[in-house]
């Protein structure tokens, strides 16, 4: 038993917020309205306290229960702070965000943050920084908002090697992909309806070019396999291009469209990293994922299959990790246990070659329908061994002299490289009038 246990005495812990937007007002609600019952969790060990925090404008009125001493224009005034245990960094960015952590670990403070940009980017400098301070950074916020699936792949399946983490971990695409699945709406229509009702940030880049969920696959990638992920190494592409014809043909031939981002862990040790707009099985249970909600579909190889499913974003599923993690940091200090935040293990990467990577195909090509065009394209297609499963061109009802028409194929699985090479020797016809578009069809 410790001291502060046979006192009865809680240990006061100090928590400073630099950022005080939406989620940092869900912390301060979150500790205002379970601090006792986090207390109580800890058999009395401590009691966490929000003593300061920085804000931009400091003369905006935030919470009615916040003293107004309680805020700083400055974040140095956070982190320098003696009474500051945890830093919480929640305003985003790889820049500023970079030197409020760092300064942060220098000085030997907890870090609690939700920024994937920042650690995916700059995690190999900030983990040395935490490794050389011994001083955790936590960051259960940063990927899929409310679903502790960052505890999860740490701990809970610390007794495996995981096999793989298949997830949709951006809910802005996803609310816009299923709106233009079951509203029939444009891409543009779409993505306003999502600013509209404050799902997607005012600058919605990183949420629809795949790179937000991009991060959190790549640190749910160095969580599972212990090295830092260089971002060049992995492939990316967001659903800014995904039009409302090849949703429609997904969702005729037995798919919906989302936003995927997988982590497979091959047999020869590669990992296969990627995030693309791809076709799910409607019968899948990732397709009935709608909304803003997250899915990460988990294998271990011990554990067997397992799905994380709930609110990958918002005020209070966001704050609800924040506070996981400022506990787990509570519980470190008032211990004064080594901390269990995560550090890298391995130096090697490994990230599978994106050419290297398999799966089955749906290529849409934009034609000129004259004779022999669907036979020079499949010779194209059988000289280099890659397999037609299928293919499908409607017939406009009203014209079936078209001249320029979608000729779907559905092809066999084969690498992504081989499918490059021979859709450039296709688009070489003359029949084919533009780039094809190609969408990997998921092997779940
Ligand atoms: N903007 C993200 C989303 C949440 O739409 O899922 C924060 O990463």
């Amino acid at each position: 038993m410790t001291e502060q246990q046979q006192s009865n005495t809680p240990q006061q812990v100090g928590v400073g917020l630099v950022g005080f937007g939406t989620v940092g007002t869900g912390v301060w609600e979150t500790i205002q309205k379970n601090g006792e019952l986090i207390t109580g969790r800890s058999n009395h060990q401590f009691q966490i306290n929000i003593v300061k925090a920085a804000v931009r404008d400091i003369s905006k009125k935030r919470i009615d229960d916040a003293p107004a001493e309680l805020f700083t224009a400055d974040w140095n005034d956070v982190v320098n702070d003696n009474s500051v245990d945890i830093v919480v960094e929640l305003i985003g960015g790889t820049t500023t965000a970079f030197d409020i952590v760092a300064a942060a670990l220098k000085l030997g403070k907890t870090v609690v943050t939700g920024n994937k940009a920042l650690l995916a980017e700059r995690g190999a400098e900030l983990f040395a920084l935490s490794q050389q301070h011994n001083a955790a950074i936590h960051f259960e916020a940063a990927v899929a908002g409310g679903i502790p699936i960052i505890k999860a792949v740490q701990d809970s399946y610390v007794g495996n090697d995981i096999e793989s983490m298949v997830g949709i971990i951006n809910g802005t695409s996803n609310y816009i992909l299923e709106r233009m699945t079951t509203a029939g709406l444009a891409y543009p229509e779409a993505l306003k309806e999502a600013q509209e009702l404050g799902y997607a940030e005012a600058d919605p880049t990183l949420d629809v070019n795949g790179w937000d969920a991009a991060h959190k696959a790549i640190l749910l990638a160095t969580l599972a396999y212990g090295s830092v992920i260089d971002p060049e190494e992995v492939y990316v592409r967001g659903i800014e291009r995904v039009t409302s014809t090849d949703i429609e043909f997904a969702k005729n031939l037995g798919y919906n469209v989302k936003l995927l981002s997988v982590v497979h862990k091959h047999e020869d040790g590669k990992v296969e990293l990627r995030t693309q707009p791809s076709f799910i099985p409607k019968s899948h249970i990732l397709s009935s994922v709608n909304g803003v909600f997250n899915a990460v579909a988990v294998k271990g190889d011990a554990s067997g299959d397992a799905l994380f499913y709930g609110r990958g974003a918002g005020k209070e599923p966001t704050a609800s990790s924040v506070v996981a993690d400022i506990v787990d940091a509570a519980h470190t200090i008032s211990s004064r246990a080594p901390h269990r935040g995560f550090l890298p293990y391995s130096d090697e990467s490994n990230v599978k070659k994106i050419e290297d990577t398999t799966t089955p195909y749906y290529v849409r090509f934009d034609v000129t329908d004259r004779p022999g065009v669907v036979a020079e394209i499949a010779q194209i297609l059988a000289n280099d061994g890659v397999g037609i499963s299928g293919t499908h061109s409607p017939v406009d009802p009203e014209n079936p002299d078209k001249e320029f028409v979608d000729m779907v194929f559905l092809l066999h699985t084969c690498p992504f490289g081989k499918l490059k090479a021979t859709l450039k020797k296709v688009l070489a016809l003359d029949s084919v009038n533009s780039e094809p578009v190609v969408f990997r069809i998921e092997n779940l």
